[in-house]
């Protein structure tokens, strides 16, 4: 990849172990100050990928790099200063570790278990001028094929991207929306059309609802904090009254519902009664100090249904009702019919996000937040103790949420080999993107004369999302090289192409078949390089040479 400012190239030199700055800025002011533009990207030799390039706008440090959650960040940047919207998988340092952004533009992106197997979950579909999607749902496995891709049961209207979640039952919670005609009349508009708020749950696998539930079925239209404004014209331009942007079940069989406009949580049956409702202008729980809520998103259940968490954006485009986001974490006291703070988590540098945004709670205990139309994200530890935060674009750039998880990806695909000479050398680049899995590269060399005979050159360790290998000199001329990615077992996962530094290229020989056991995985979840690849105490020094030499 390229290096985006040369003076880390020096730091490279003098610590060998990898940092965050070779892929990623720390503390750029140029970066900050958009200098280096509205999205800055990373490029590559052998992948055309271009995903957000990383600013740690607050590093971490010796005595934060220790808790910072394993798991790869998980985020899809969109917006006009984004070169290639969509799904995209990083490690905690900034690195690439899969480009999902062939199926477009999307908001709905994670991991999910279906069918006991960890698969991820990602949204693709259109994005309708008043701000919801129309499109499908697609649940890819951990070799990054799809296994299901379903959406709304709804006569046509297709899935919307605010939320789907696979339940323990393996069926989906998902959102739509319905515009319909509407009695407009006490707002003066004349054949007015409603933007109606639909949850549903669906079988996947069958693409069956077994529960509907419509926003204007049970919730009084004028109730909320969105008046129609220039909207409810007409079919294309129908007031959105309801939002609905999450939802979530329980254990007992009921959804939790968030509604934006209303600013509510609305606690539903399997019937579509609504049992109680959380925030809003008539709470039927009673809400302690500090607990109020606004324009918010992703309401989750936690611990056991003991909590709530909530990422409350406290303002939108048209308004601020406080001084910054958060999120927070409410006990829910059943008995008492009552909400009460548990735990806030506020951004490094206080701001409302006027849409959009999350709280990733991990199973580690600890927490990212997505500041979704801010485009940072923050990690907190199991105390909600800050640790870090990452800025990935300056101008329009934003990501609906981000979140840690686990992954371990097996691509079918081959590896990608680009080869570059010059008169005094040969390097070769290699990547594979989405394969986690990969230790280390041999490169492989052949001749014009024997163009599918691969005679071994050299080891590498794997750097990053993609490898650089000088070739070091040998008595062979060779036209073609090739990689095969060893695993942490030390064995072959995969041959790429044999390629020329003119780009032809050849198939990997016959001979070169790989034993499908070996990539197939142990079930084991990899996770970000932080803690496996870089000495904790190590990272310090470096963080700290990189930020002396990009502060200008
Ligand atoms: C998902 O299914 C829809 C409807 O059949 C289809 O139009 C779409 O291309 C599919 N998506 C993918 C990525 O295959
Ligand atoms: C689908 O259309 C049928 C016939 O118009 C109607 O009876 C039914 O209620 C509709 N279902 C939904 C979920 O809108
Ligand atoms: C799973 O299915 C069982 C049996 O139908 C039901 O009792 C339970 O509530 C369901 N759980 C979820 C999360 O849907
Ligand atoms: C407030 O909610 C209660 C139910 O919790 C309902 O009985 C009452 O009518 C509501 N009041 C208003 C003004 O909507
Ligand atoms: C923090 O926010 C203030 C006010 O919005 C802004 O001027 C400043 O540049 C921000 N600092 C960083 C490091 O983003
Ligand atoms: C490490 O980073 C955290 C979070 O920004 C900060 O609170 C702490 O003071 C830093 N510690 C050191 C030693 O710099
Ligand atoms: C290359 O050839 C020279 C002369 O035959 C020999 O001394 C040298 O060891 C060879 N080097 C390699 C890397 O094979
Ligand atoms: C390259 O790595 C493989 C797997 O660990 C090992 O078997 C082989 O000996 C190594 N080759 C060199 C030249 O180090
Ligand atoms: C493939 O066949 C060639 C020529 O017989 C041999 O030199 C090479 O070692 C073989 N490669 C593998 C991976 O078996
Ligand atoms: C994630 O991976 C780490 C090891 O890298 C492991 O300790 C942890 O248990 C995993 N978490 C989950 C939820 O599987």
């Amino acid at each position: 990849m390229q290096l985006w400012q040369l003076p880390f190239t020096l730091s490279l030199l003098t610590f060998p172990w990898r940092t965050l700055a070779d892929t990623s800025f720390s503390q750029s002011s140029d970066y900050s100050s958009g200098a280096l533009g509205g999205g800055p990207i990373q490029t590559f030799k052998s992948s055309s990928s271009t995903p957000a390039a990383w600013n740690f706008v607050v590093p971490y440090n010796d005595s934060t790099a220790g808790q910072i959650d394993p798991g790869f960040i998980f985020m899809a940047p969109r917006g006009t200063d984004v070169k290639s919207p969509g799904a995209l998988i990083y490690d905690k340092n900034g690195d690439l570790i899969w480009d999902g952004t062939q199926y477009g533009q999307t908001l709905l992106f994670r991991t999910a278990t279906y069918q006991k197997d960890p698969v991820i979950l990602l949204w693709t579909g259109a994005i309708a001028a008043y701000g919801v999607g129309s499109g499908y749902d697609l649940i890819l496995n951990n070799k990054y094929q799809i296994v299901a891709n379903f959406t709304a049961d709804l006569n046509g209207t297709l899935a919307d991207f605010h939320d789907t979640v696979i339940t323990s039952n393996d069926t989906a919670l998902i959102t739509a929306y319905q515009p319909k005609t509407w009695d407009l009349s006490n707002y003066n508009i004349p054949n007015g059309w409603l933007l109606d708020s639909v949850a549903q749950e669906v079988d996947p696998s069958t693409g069956k609802a077994s529960f509907t539930w419509i926003a204007s079925d049970h919730v009084d239209v004028n109730s909320c904090y969105a008046s129609p404004g220039s909207s409810g014209t007409s079919e294309d331009n129908p007031w959105d009254f309801f939002h609905i942007n999450s939802i979530d079940k329980d254990s007992a069989g009921n959804y939790l519902i968030s509604s934006r406009h209303c600013h509510t949580l609305y606690y539903v049956g399997p019937n579509g009664n609504v049992i109680w409702t959380i925030g809003g202008k008539n709470s039927s729980v009673t809400m302690n100090a500090n607990t109020g809520f606004g324009w918010q998103h992703d309401a989750r259940w936690r611990n056991n249904e003991k909590q709530i968490s909530i990422f409350d954006n406290a303002g939108t485009s048209w308004e601020q009702d406080s001084t910054t986001s958060r999120g927070i974490l409410l006990d829910y006291d059943a008995a008492g019919n009552s909400v009460s703070l548990s735990t806030v988590w506020l951004p490094f540098n206080q701001t409302v996000s006027e849409s959009q945004g999350n709280v990733g709670m991990m199973d580690s205990g600890n927490t990212i937040i997505g500041w979704g139309q801010e485009p940072y994200f923050s990690e907190y530890n199991a105390d909600g103790q800050f640790l870090y935060a990452v800025q990935f674009g300056v101008g329009d750039v934003q990501s609906y949420r981000a979140y840690s998880f686990n992954w371990t990806g097996n691509p079918t695909t081959l590896p990608s080999v680009s080869v570059e000479t010059d008169d005094s050398s040969t390097t070769v680049y290699a990547s594979w993107n989405g394969a986690t899995e990969v230790v280390t590269w041999r490169l492989l060399g052949s001749t014009a004369d024997s163009p599918q005979l691969a005679i071994p050159i050299s080891n590498h360790s794997r750097s990053g999302f993609e490898t650089g290998m000088t070739v070091t000199d040998t008595n062979i001329s060779f036209t073609y090289y090739q990689v095969a990615a060893f695993n942490s077992n030390k064995k072959i996962t995969a041959y790429s192409k044999f390629v020329a530094s003119d780009g032809s290229s050849h198939d990997p020989a016959a001979n070169q078949t790989i034993d499908s056991s070996s990539s197939s995985g142990s079930g084991s979840s990899s996770s970000g390089t932080l803690k496996n690849a870089i000495p904790g105490g190590l990272v310090v020094p470096v963080a700290l040479a990189v930020l002396i030499l990009s502060v200008h």
